[in-house]
């Protein structure tokens, strides 16, 4: 296959402002495609989601195509995709809603070679309720997070949670994630796995991988600035986020506070359309202004009321 650098060049707007960039952390450079799904979302007729008026089955389709597009890059399943503000905040998120199975005498593991971003929320939730934090050290030869030393410095039956990154933005190392994962369920643990590095570089299949959780940030993946948080929607469903009351106790809806950023998640969409390894021969979709098919009788209700069965407890 030939890899036409100028046709792939051409995608990106800002490449023709004439600077080379080397700004990883800042997220990458985002193909035109991107632009013109978030600014045609943005300035077309939407509504709050529902079937009923086409600006309301416009938002619908939107987000439904967003899970899709994202459980696709992640190997997820888009009842499983949660949308973010950011990697950081969906941590945050997670993290005390997790934190209300937590106690004094559980334990939290976090490791040493993390980005802040997935240990300050466990850290803190974990003061907030009593819990021990447990930190995993990295061979400072190798820069690797051994899953042996996880296992024999910090695991034990206490652990209720191991907070790992599956690719380290600062020295470039990858730890064994899935012998990681064997070893936290072993021990009746969650795993959460901080893939923001990970995914910009490596094809993600989160079931392969084990992860409970993955977390990343598709401003690093040619998407526009959200994050995404993928889980299975069973696990979802034993959780209980803080959320309003009339908002639908749906998964994953229920882990996404309020309205959300439809014009963001169309640019998901066209980001996946859009990565240049899909062949840069192969006609590139552009994006186009749609209208939504006719839906006579709405299959959901979207508000709804919280249900009063209790919620199981996350331990093991
Ligand atoms: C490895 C890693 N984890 C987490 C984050 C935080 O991501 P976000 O900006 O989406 O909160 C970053 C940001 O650069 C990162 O590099």
């Amino acid at each position: 296959m030939t890899y036409d650098v100028a046709a792939v060049r051409a995608q990106f707007p800002a490449l023709a402002e004439g600077a080379a960039h080397f700004d990883a952390p800042g997220g990458s450079l985002v193909p035109e495609p991107v632009g013109a799904a978030v600014a045609g979302t943005l300035t077309a007729a939407i509504a709050n989601r529902n079937e009923f008026t086409a600006a309301e089955r416009h938002a619908e389709a939107v987000v439904r195509e967003c899970r899709s597009a994202l459980a696709d890059l992640l190997g997820a399943d888009p009842a499983g995709v949660v949308f973010g503000r950011n990697m950081t905040q969906l941590t945050y998120d997670t993290a005390r809603t997790l934190a209300k199975a937590w106690g004094p005498g559980d334990e939290v593991v976090v490791s040493r070679l993390d980005h802040d971003a997935n240990v300050r929320p466990w850290v803190q939730a974990a003061a907030a309720t009593g819990a021990t934090v447990r930190w995993a050290d990295f061979d400072p030869e190798t820069g690797e997070l051994e899953p042996a030393r996880v296992a024999a410095a910090v695991l034990s039956d206490r652990t209720r949670l191991v907070a790992v990154m599956a690719a380290s933005n600062l020295i470039g190392t990858r730890p064994d994630i899935p012998a990681i994962a064997d070893l936290a369920h072993a021990a009746g643990a969650l795993l959460y796995v901080d893939g923001v590095h990970y995914a910009a570089h490596v094809s993600v299949d989160v079931g392969a991988l084990g992860a409970d959780f993955f977390v990343c940030s598709p401003y690093k993946v040619l998407g526009p600035h959200c994050g995404v948080l993928a889980a299975r929607p069973d696990l979802l469903e034993r959780l209980r986020p803080d959320k309003l009351l009339p908002a639908t106790d749906a998964v994953p809806e229920r882990y996404e506070l309020g309205t959300l950023p439809y014009e963001l998640m169309a640019g998901c969409t066209a980001a996946g359309w859009a990565r240049p390894a899909a062949s840069a021969s192969a006609s590139r979709p552009t994006w186009t202004p749609r209208t939504w098919p006719a839906c006579s009788t709405p299959s959901r209700t979207w508000w709804a009321a919280p249900t009063a069965s209790p919620v199981p407890a996350i331990h093991r």
